[in-house]
């Protein structure tokens, strides 16, 4: 089987030590995916496996051998930015930027989450549709720390594309 990244198809490693966030950074140097506590804490690794996030160094890459791995680099280009990347530039969605592969993909498949109408923590109504608020985005995103405090604009962003999804 191979590991599809970014559309390419990779062996996945010998050692089966290696996570995810490793065999990207290291071995395919893929490195717009983020190394911060490297331990499941600020959600800077996040990347999309079938369209679900998960955090990359929390992940053994033998483990997503035969499934599609999306990370930052699969999602937008300088030429064509995904949405989503074009709306943290308009609204100030981050200052080092160190955090913002993880914060757009995990934003990427947080709008999946409520189009597929399921629930968060926050949502009141767990019979209906999820609804698009500040309130819902900031507890979405909450797994995804941003140490320069870029937070509002974060939210600003993505509740721009979401409702650009909607209209
Ligand atoms: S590096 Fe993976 S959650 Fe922090
Ligand atoms: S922009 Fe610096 S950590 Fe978020």
């Amino acid at each position: 089987m191979a590991i599809m990244i970014n559309g390419a198809a990779v062996a996945p490693p010998e050692d089966a030590r290696v996570s995810l966030l490793d065999l990207l950074r290291e071995r395919l140097h893929l490195t717009g995916t983020k190394v911060g506590c490297n331990q499941g804490a600020c959600g800077a690794c996040t990347v999309l496996i079938d369209g679900e996030r998960v955090l990359s160094c929390l992940t053994l890459a033998v483990q997503v051998d035969g499934r599609e791995v999306t990370t930052i680099e699969g999602l937008g280009s300088e030429s064509e930015p995904h949405p989503l990347q074009t709306a943290f530039i308009e609204h100030d969605g981050f200052q080092c930027g160190y955090c913002t592969p993880g914060q757009i993909c995990a934003a990427t498949a947080m709008l999946r989450e409520i189009e597929l109408g399921l629930p968060s923590y926050v949502t009141s109504d767990l019979t209906g549709n999820a609804s698009i608020s500040r309130e819902e985005i900031r507890e979405r995103m909450s797994g995804n720390l941003c140490r320069c405090g870029a937070h509002n604009g974060i939210v600003d962003a993505i509740l721009q594309v979401a409702r650009e999804r909607v209209a």
